[in-house]
């Protein structure tokens, strides 16, 4: 049964090929957000219509586009009735055919929790450690997130959720507890606030988990490279390796402009020294704007400068990276020269929330 009234003003129903699920699709919500709202492993990353990771093919039915498609997909893929699902509200019922990944299926429940803003901790000048302490766990069951994860936070009075990865390794926090890296944006509505004065004790909603940036199987190297707040989601990644013995050697380069912008080293040098016996972790700092004839003895440059010399053998390697597309961009492009496929570089866009409601700081 087909909707009569259409442009995503009342519900439809979706159903999803070639697995038989159906789901309703409330008015407003779009395919993504009703896909993963019924507990289904909808692959998905950025949500605003970035990374494509969310795309299927519609069989039947109308759509509205909220961002123009051809961003992110190619002419075949549009000419063979692709879309993407986080951008396509339902003007009728539809038919679409998507591959979920059965054993993705934990990583896919999300849920919205409230909670209250339990402590506050400035990293450097400009990041700020935030603990969230949640009514209850985002999930009863099972891991509550996967290290690598991000979360929607809404505070009252604060236009729209922001997006930020988890910094902790699910099993390093109580099941209620969750730990956040915020950097402060200029002239950012959310950062403004939180920055101004303390904020604790703040009530919170917490909805989550989201993404697919998890540390996959495999025996090769691993080389993850971040900058500034996407430190967040590598150092939970990275607790979460060493947590479960990862027999993997792993390079991790951090970009900062200066000194003054580095943080978490003591807990990068606790997770060098306590990685599997046989295997290592190398964390790098790369500056970008330490002033010369300073005293700082590391990597001075762009971090995507410092990633060929890392790996004399580059076979079976696999990437993880996170931070500013700028930054994503040009370490993929060093990435694939390596001969790293597409389908073994990982990554974590920070959009900005100024030109992409919800987007990440
Ligand atoms: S384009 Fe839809 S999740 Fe990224």
């Amino acid at each position: 049964m087909f909707g009569l009234f259409g442009k995503g003003k009342k519900d439809n129903q979706a159903l999803i090929q070639p697995s038989g699920d159906r789901m309703t699709v409330k008015a407003g919500d779009n395919l993504l957000k009703a896909g993963l709202s019924a507990g289904l492993s909808w692959p998905h990353d950025c949500r605003v219509g970035s990374c494509g990771s969310c795309k299927c093919r519609l069989i039947k039915g109308k759509v509205k586009e909220l961002s123009d498609f051809a961003y992110v997909l190619d002419g075949e893929e549009l000419q063979s009735g692709m879309i993407l699902a986080c951008q396509s509200l339902l003007k009728s019922d539809v038919e679409v055919e998507v591959q979920l990944n059965p054993s993705d299926h934990d990583a896919a429940v999300v849920s919205t929790t409230p909670g209250v803003l339990e402590s506050t901790r400035m990293l450097t000048h400009d990041i700020m450690e935030l603990k969230v302490s949640l009514d209850k766990p985002l999930r009863e069951q099972g891991d509550h997130y996967m290290a690598g994860q991000y979360a929607d936070i809404s505070f009252p009075g604060i236009s729209h959720p922001r997006a930020y990865s988890f910094a902790t390794a699910p099993e390093n926090d109580k099941r209620n507890e969750l730990t956040f890296f915020i950097r402060k944006v200029p002239n950012g509505e959310l950062t403004g606030w939180l920055f101004e004065q303390d904020r604790t004790g703040s009530p919170v909603t917490v909805s989550g988990p989201y993404g697919s940036f998890w540390l996959r199987e495999g025996d090769g190297p691993v080389v993850c490279i971040a900058g500034g707040s996407g430190m967040s989601s590598i150092k939970a990644l990275l607790e979460h390796a060493a947590n479960v013995g990862c027999e993997r050697d792993v390079i991790y380069l951090f970009g900062a402009r200066t000194q003054a912008d580095l943080y978490c080293l003591d807990e990068m040098h606790a997770l060098e020294s306590r990685w599997n016996s046989g295997r290592s972790l190398r964390f790098v700092p790369v500056l970008s704007e330490e002033p010369d004839g300073s005293d700082w003895p590391g990597l001075r440059g762009m971090v995507t400068e410092h990633i060929v010399n890392q790996l004399k053998d580059w076979t079976s390697a696999q990437a993880y990276l996170c931070g500013p597309p700028p930054m994503i961009d040009a370490a993929m492009d060093v990435l694939r020269k390596q001969g790293i496929s597409d389908q073994d570089i990982h990554f974590d866009k920070f959009l900005d929330a100024s030109t992409i409601p919800g987007g990440r700081h």
